[in-house]
C-alpha cells in the first residue's frame, strides 16, 4: 500500500525521518533519487538517521557499517540486510510503499 510521506525530496544526501504508522523511516536523495529504508540499524538497533549517505550507502555511526541503498546489503558479513521501502512521485508528491508483512 502506498502513502504520502512529503512533498518535497530531502536536500541531496540529507536523510529526512518519517513515520507511517508504526514504521520509522528514513527518506534520503542521492544522486537525484529517492531511497526509503528502516530508520533501524539491522546490526543493533541504532538509529540510522544520526548516520549519513556516501558512495549509495547509508553508514551507520554507531559502529560504521555501511548498507546499500538498491540492495539493502551490509558491509560486515553475517550482518542482516536493510529494510528497503519502494519510492514514488506522483504530482510533485513522494509515497512510499509499505506492505502489512514488512
Ligand atoms: S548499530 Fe549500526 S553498525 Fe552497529
Amino acid at each position: 500500500m502506498w502513502f504520502k510521506v512529503l512533498e518535497k525530496p530531502p536536500e541531496p544526501n540529507a536523510m529526512a525521518e518519517i513515520s507511517v504508522g508504526d514504521n520509522q523511516l528514513v527518506l534520503t536523495n542521492y544522486n537525484g533519487k529517492l531511497y526509503c529504508f528502516n530508520n533501524r540499524c539491522p546490526h543493533e538497533d541504532f538509529q540510522l538517521s544520526f548516520g549519513c549517505v556516501q558512495k549509495g550507502k547509508v553508514k551507520c555511526s554507531l559502529h560504521g557499517f555501511s548498507f546499500d541503498l538498491v540492495s539493502g546489503e551490509s558491509s560486515e558479513e553475517g550482518v542482516e540486510s536493510l529494510n528497503l521501502f519502494r519510492v514514488k512521485i506522483e504530482k510533485d508528491v513522494i509515497y512510499v510503499e509499505i506492505n502489512p508483512d514488512q
